[in-house]
């Protein structure tokens, strides 16, 4: 008990420590210096509304250099960015550079002049890259990603302005940390400078290269049926800031709110009830420190115990769910060791997609050893048969629902559609990292003696007394379910925002208490709930204690489809949006259902051992 004490303490501190440290660790570590007239690469990335998103070049024309270049890597390009060439020529200068894109203007048929209404119109927003840093509208609480492609006014009729002029801003700060006097400062030639903030404001305008950079007159309308001529331009100026660390250059992007702390206080409140609740039934249980012998008028929990270590149905089955939940849970524990903010970090685009994919892989080392000493522990004899079943089944049903939810992906060609590599990859990875992994640790505890329970178990089973209808099981899983889910609430929305929304939330502290919080709470709703049907003497926990927590993935599915209703407009990404959201839920569900489950066994052995036979 007290090593068990020791360990759970050093996994909370773990976490914690994890919630203190911050995304940027993972990103590039090294910063770029600039001198003055070097270039500033600047990448094309994506167009994006919510989940559709489209490469910079696929879908809308918007002019090419003549050779485009992918500079993004294997993991970037996993996680659905791009880094493709551009024509935007950046260099640190002194002055503004107000330059068109092109030295002339660009003319477009009808045909795409429609499609820059319909991107418009379904809020589309553009993405590029400044020195690794995406620019973003800067909305002065934070900055939000990409810029929008056109606008939409009333006045009369409906108008579409397409934004053609950007107005870049580049924020520097001196390598040698000499102190700025004022904002007047410029660059000197004999500095080095890091660059610490981009930003962009888009404008509307109708401009002949000769009025490029003068002040606009009027916007550029999009009509859809005219052919358009378009001078693409932008102007950039520079500003020279303080800024202590250039790591710091991450922060701004993330919206600043008061819903982490909040959720936190209201999780602590709902945790010391319900842990107060715990206490007492386990006070109850252990008060006597000499147990008396049974004797035959026992009723409650005490008279079943010939009964509630008998092995369930199914428990092949049982097993191989154990096993892969936690598999999950592994996975997601050693993910957060290496990040947790990072998980949808806008510095570290493509590292998490593959991390996520290797540890999930390496974690099937935790499926194997727990399917088969959870079918050992029951009396299972067809090993092999559960080795085979362990290691194939759940992950290949995941396979198979990832690659149905990616249809719609390939048809519609979105950048983050799985490329043929990253289809490979995934696969090999199955095949031969997860696959021999679970196999190989379940053969190591193939041998090993079952675990041992408190109480033999009588060979005929008891009679269970027929429950009121308010006694039934599920009437209190489904309520006590909900608290865990509402633990995550918070956490599931910036999860969600950050994925759909685009507003990105710095919730690696909250996110670290609130998991230890859902981790607690759903061990001690499953004993609370089990403890009262033990009470009526109701034994078959073993089920239950997998169905009750996986309710509260049931709960995060009918979450994310009520967001996802109230969020995303635009077809075709619904069918996608649906599989992940069933795919994630399936996986909160294993996740709290081998948790539950492992907490149950340990409480009850715990209780049954207080009990002296003769
Ligand atoms: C940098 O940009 C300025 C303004 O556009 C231009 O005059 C200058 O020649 C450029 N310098 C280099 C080295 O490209
Ligand atoms: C930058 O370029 C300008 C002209 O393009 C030149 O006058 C200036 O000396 C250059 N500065 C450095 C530090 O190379
Ligand atoms: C955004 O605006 C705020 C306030 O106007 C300013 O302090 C900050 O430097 C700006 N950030 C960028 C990257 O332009
Ligand atoms: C470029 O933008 C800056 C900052 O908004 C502005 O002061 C400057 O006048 C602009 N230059 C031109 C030529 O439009
Ligand atoms: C832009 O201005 C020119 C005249 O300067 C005009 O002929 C053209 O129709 C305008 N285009 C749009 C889309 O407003």
């Amino acid at each position: 008990m007290k090593n068990t004490a020791n360990l759970v303490l050093l996994l909370i501190v773990t976490i914690l420590l994890i919630g203190q440290t911050e995304s940027r660790i993972f990103s590039r570590s090294k910063p770029q210096k600039y001198k003055l007239n070097d270039t500033i690469p600047v990448y094309a990335n994506n167009i994006k509304s919510g989940l559709s998103q489209y490469g910079y070049y696929g879908k809308a024309p918007f002019p090419k250099p003549n050779s485009i270049e992918s500079k993004e890597s294997f993991q970037f390009r996993l996680s659905g960015n791009r880094k493709s060439s551009s024509l935007y020529q950046l260099n640190v200068t002194l002055s503004n550079q107000c330059k068109p894109l092109q030295s002339q203007y660009t003319s477009y048929s009808i045909d795409e002049v429609k499609t820059f209404k319909q991107l418009i119109e379904d809020d589309y927003r553009v993405n590029l890259y400044i020195d690794d840093l995406p620019l973003a509208e800067n909305f002065t609480t934070h900055l939000y990603l990409g810029y929008p492609i056109g606008y939409k006014y009333h006045s009369g009729n409906f108008y579409y302005a397409l934004n053609n002029h950007l107005d870049i801003t580049i924020l520097y700060s001196s390598v040698e940390q000499y102190k700025v006097e004022s904002s007047s400062d410029e660059l000197r030639g004999d500095q080095e400078y890091y660059i610490v903030g981009v930003s962009v404001s888009p404008s509307s305008c109708n401009h002949t290269l000769k009025t490029l950079c003068v002040s606009c007159e009027e916007t550029l309308l999009v009509d859809e049926n005219l052919p358009l001529t378009v001078q693409w331009s932008y102007n950039v100026t520079s500003m020279l800031v303080n800024s202590p660390d250039w790591t710091e250059r991450w922060n701004d992007y993330y919206v600043q709110t008061d819903l982490q702390g909040v959720s936190v206080g209201y999780n602590a409140v709902l945790i010391v009830f319900i842990s107060a609740t715990m206490a007492i039934i386990l006070f109850k249980i252990f008060r006597k420190t000499t147990f008396g012998l049974l004797g035959e008028e026992e009723t409650g929990w005490k008279s079943i115990y010939g009964d509630v270590f008998r092995s369930p149905n199914n428990f092949m089955t049982f097993s191989v769910i154990v096993g892969f939940g936690i598999q999950i849970v592994a996975g997601t524990f050693i993910l957060m060791v290496f990040s947790v903010a990072g998980f949808l970090s806008i510095a570290n685009q493509g590292g998490m997609a593959l991390a996520t994919i290797l540890i999930f892989a390496f974690s099937s080392l935790f499926n194997g050893y727990s399917s088969m000493r959870t079918y050992i522990m029951m009396g299972g004899t067809r090993k092999r048969y559960n080795t085979y079943i362990t290691s194939t089944l759940l992950p290949l049903i995941f396979l198979i629902l990832m690659g149905i939810g990616n249809i719609p992906v390939w048809s519609h060609k979105y950048t983050y559609a799985p490329t043929t590599g990253a289809v490979f990859f995934v696969l090999a990875m199955w095949l031969f990292v997860s696959l021999p992994f679970s196999a190989m640790s379940s053969y190591f505890v193939y041998t090993w003696p079952p675990s041992e329970y408190p109480c033999k178990t009588h060979t005929i089973p008891r009679l269970i007394p027929k429950p009121k209808w308010y006694q039934n099981p599920y009437i209190s899983m489904a309520i006590g379910f909900t608290i865990p889910f509402i633990m995550i609430y918070a956490e599931l929305y910036f999860f969600l925002s950050s994925l759909v929304l685009g507003e990105h939330y710095s919730y690696s502290f909250s996110f670290c208490i609130s998991f230890i919080f859902f981790i607690i709470t759903i061990i001690e709703i499953n004993f609370i709930t089990e403890y009262y049907q033990l009470s009526i003497e109701n034994y078959n926990w073993w089920w239950r204690s997998l169905l009750g927590p996986a309710i509260t993935g049931l709960y995060v599915f009918i979450y994310f489809i009520i967001f996802g209703i109230s969020n995303i407009s635009v077809d075709g990404v619904w069918f996608y949006y649906f599989f992940y959201s069933l795919i994630f839920s399936l996986l909160v569900s294993f996740f709290c259902s081998s948790i539950g489950f492992l907490g149950n066994l340990y409480l009850t052995k715990r209780i049954y051992s207080t009990l002296h036979f003769e």
